[in-house]
């Protein structure tokens, strides 16, 4: 995304273009850049080309799922939804993990008929039921063990997932218990060892530390693990105080622990393949005079995009058309909705803005439309994918006849 002649364009077309075409608001994502991220995703590990399965919960889009499904690329799913999804997008299932701490007997069984490569377990009583499920299907399951390493991730705590307090993964004591009641079991064959210590990781540190800690556990078990997922959690950088993740050292700390084992790989990234690729185009309102701040009232809100409200996140925002004159102002971009969090960021010295101006948020491909409501009862965005010098909908915007069923 650039400006050409002062218009911000979305590869080639202006998101002026776009929005008169479209409407606002607009999830609008790049294929240009989500094939950049993918080649860079995977030349970053390409010495020992890991198994990518890509965390359908970051953009639930079939179509962009499909796309990733043409580069080779495998899904980590946490629901029957989630699975049904990258089924239906022509996903492999033996390029398919299902993570998360609550899968129903429901879920599990219908995980068990589709052959996924792994049902990674997150608790005693999980591995039990799946036991029991495939022994009444008679049948043998292939399933990984998370790991709780109880390792900071020097990310935000609503989505740090790694420390003993959280509830994700088994600690290393139980850890240790469950692998020796896999080596007895008739139906369960361990094939995992799965990690996941959040999301939105800058920091390479603690996934040296991670590795650290699966080696010892490792040792202690005594086992052969056919693969070592290490999820994802990749970050990505939303403004210019963000640093970037060092590959580098990441890649290098894993090809180390390889020179132990020989484990197949697995990633789960969701941010660091579609998160630059998307943007939110929105339109003002209102501008509503407060003092020292102007209110910039959008037409997005935190029913299109909650990562703000929910996590205090920050998304770049930027004018559809670039303009000299700054305003004095402060200006608080929210939405309409009734909330006070309703609120994307406080800016000083924008560009001057009027009703009718577009704006575009930044970097919102990944946990934004897939976290999107319709709270307040408004309607989804419509969300569109630039590819080819072509322009595709790849969601339609929501109606009221679909939201009221008229
Ligand atoms: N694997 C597991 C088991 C996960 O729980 C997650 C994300 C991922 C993979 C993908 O992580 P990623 O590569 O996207 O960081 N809504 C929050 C992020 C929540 C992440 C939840 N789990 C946000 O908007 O920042």
């Amino acid at each position: 995304m650039r400006y050409i002649n002062k218009k911000l364009t979305i590869e080639k077309f202006s998101v002026e273009t776009i929005a008169r075409k479209y409407g606002t608001p607009t999830y609008c994502y790049s294929f240009k850049q989500f094939k950049k991220n993918i080649f860079n995703f995977k030349n970053n590990f390409k010495s020992f080309s890991p198994l990518i399965c890509f965390a359908i919960k970051s953009n639930t889009n079939l179509a962009l799922i499909k796309e990733i499904k043409k580069f080779g690329l495998g899904a980590d799913v946490v629901s029957m939804g989630e699975l049904m999804m990258a089924l239906k997008a022509g996903i492999n299932p033996k390029k398919i993990v299902f993570s998360g701490v609550g899968k129903t007997p429901n879920e599990i069984n219908y995980a068990i008929s589709k052959n996924i490569l792994l049902i990674n377990a997150e608790s005693e009583n999980e591995i039990k039921e799946i036991e029991k499920i495939a022994n009444s299907k008679n049948k043998i399951i292939q399933i990984g063990i998370r790991l709780n390493p109880n390792t900071d991730a020097k990310t935000l705590n609503q989505i740090s997932t790694g420390k003993k307090e959280n509830k994700f993964g088994i600690n290393e004591k139980k850890f240790l218990e469950l692998v020796k009641y896999c080596k007895k079991s008739k139906n369960i064959d361990l094939k995992c060892l799965s990690v996941h210590i959040g999301s939105q990781i800058l920091d390479h540190k603690p996934y040296e530390k991670m590795l650290m800690v699966i080696d010892k556990v490792i040792k202690k078990a005594k086992y052969k693990f056919k693969f070592i997922d290490l999820g994802g959690g990749m970050g990505i950088s939303y403004g210019k105080d963000d640093k970037s993740l060092n590959y580098k050292r990441y890649n290098f700390a894993i090809k180390n622990f390889l020179k132990k084992y020989s484990s197949k790989i697995i990633f789960e990234p969701g941010r660091s393949i579609i998160g630059n690729t998307g943007s939110l185009i929105s339109k003002v309102i209102y501008v509503k005079k407060n003092g020292k701040k102007d209110f910039i009232i959008l037409d997005a809100a935190m029913n299109d995009l909650i990562r703000p409200a929910l996590y205090g996140a920050m998304h770049k925002i930027l004018p559809a058309e670039k303009k000299n004159k700054r305003s004095n102002k402060i200006y608080e971009f929210v939405g309409p909705i009734c909330e006070s969090t309703d609120k994307f960021s406080s800016i000083k010295n924008f560009q001057e803005l009027k009703e009718n101006d577009l704006v575009v948020l930044h970097d919102v491909g990944a946990y934004g439309m897939s976290l999107s409501s319709n709270y307040n009862l408004r309607l989804k965005p419509i969300e569109i994918l630039v590819k080819n010098s072509k322009i595709k909908v790849i969601r339609k915007r929501q109606t009221y006849r679909d939201l009221l069923n008229l």
